[in-house]
């Protein structure tokens, strides 16, 4: 099998030969303020409180004392992206479980409560995708369609609503295929597409942990920063530091401490 240097090699040269991530798009066209594609023309779907609260999922009312530190992360991740001019946000861990769907899904939950942002939620989790499941939402067209040609984008993504926030997702269903749609042409250009170039848009993508195999490092030359989160009890400071080998040519914008215990939100970062 590959050794994990050598994935990361390859990553490095295929985005040398295939061009870089989103925001040198914006780049390469600053004039240009059209979406690819307009909510207006997505499917619409109203979600469940009941059943986004039995995932954790809170933050998208800014009431509720659990959006607080999801909105202090917003607060901070936009800084850093702003300043950059940085659109594509990646959420990964070292090892399952340690709570990156539930961030990505906060996070984008408490961003799309702003006005003037927009924000659309990718899964690209495609071992052990969780984002349509934690939504509520039926399991259908998603990333897989389009990146097997089976469907166009605007028909694999769908529009979320709960009271009055509202934001794009892009569920997967699982691969087999996981490495070679990771490392795909189409996957790059389906997060171009995905991102647009609107200053204004910010792309989640829920990744898979980034020790459990190579996916993670096929797809960072296309994103712009990462979050990682890591889970109290669960990991160790050598995997940190692991992934932080992997990510040398990555920019982390923070590093999210979950599941913290003896905290009402169980959740730090730093
Ligand atoms: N801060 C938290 N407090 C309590 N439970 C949490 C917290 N964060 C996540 N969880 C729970 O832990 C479980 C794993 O979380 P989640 O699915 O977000 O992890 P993940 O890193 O995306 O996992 P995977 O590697 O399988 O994709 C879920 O049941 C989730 O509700
Ligand atoms: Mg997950």
């Amino acid at each position: 099998m590959e050794s994990i240097r050598q994935a990361v090699e390859r990553a490095k040269l295929s985005a040398e030969s295939h061009g870089v991530g989103a925001s040198d798009v914006y780049r390469r066209h600053p004039l240009t303020d059209i979406s690819p594609f307009r909510s207006a023309s997505l499917s619409s779907v109203e979600l469940n409180a009941a059943h986004l609260q039995k995932h954790r999922i809170l933050a998208h009312d800014g009431k509720d004392v659990a959006a607080r530190p999801f909105d202090l992360l917003r607060a901070e991740v936009l800084r850093s992206m702003d300043l950059k001019g940085w659109r594509i946000l990646a959420v990964t861990s070292p090892t399952p479980s340690c709570g990156k769907t539930f961030t990505a899904l906060n996070l984008a939950m408490s961003i799309a409560r702003q006005a003037d942002r927009e924000v659309c939620l990718v899964d690209l989790d495609f071992r052990r995708p969780q984002i349509a499941t934690s939504l509520g939402l039926k399991s259908g067209h998603g990333v897989t369609s389009v990146l097997e040609g089976r469907s166009e984008l605007h028909n694999a993504m769908v529009q979320v609503r709960i009271g009055s926030t509202r934001l794009e997702v892009m569920p997967t269903t699982t691969s087999v295929n996981s490495s070679d749609l990771s490392s795909s042409l189409a996957l790059k250009k389906l997060l171009q597409d995905v991102a647009g170039y609107e200053r204004s848009r910010i792309t989640i993508v829920d990744l898979p942990p980034m020790l459990a195999g190579h996916d993670v490092i096929s797809i960072l030359p296309q994103i712009d920063c990462v979050l990682l989160v890591a889970a109290v009890g669960t990991t160790k400071t050598s995997e940190i530091e692991d992934c932080k080998k992997y990510l040398e040519n990555s920019d982390i914008v923070r590093v999210v401490l979950n599941k913290v215990p003896q905290s009402n939100n169980t959740f730090a970062y730093y």
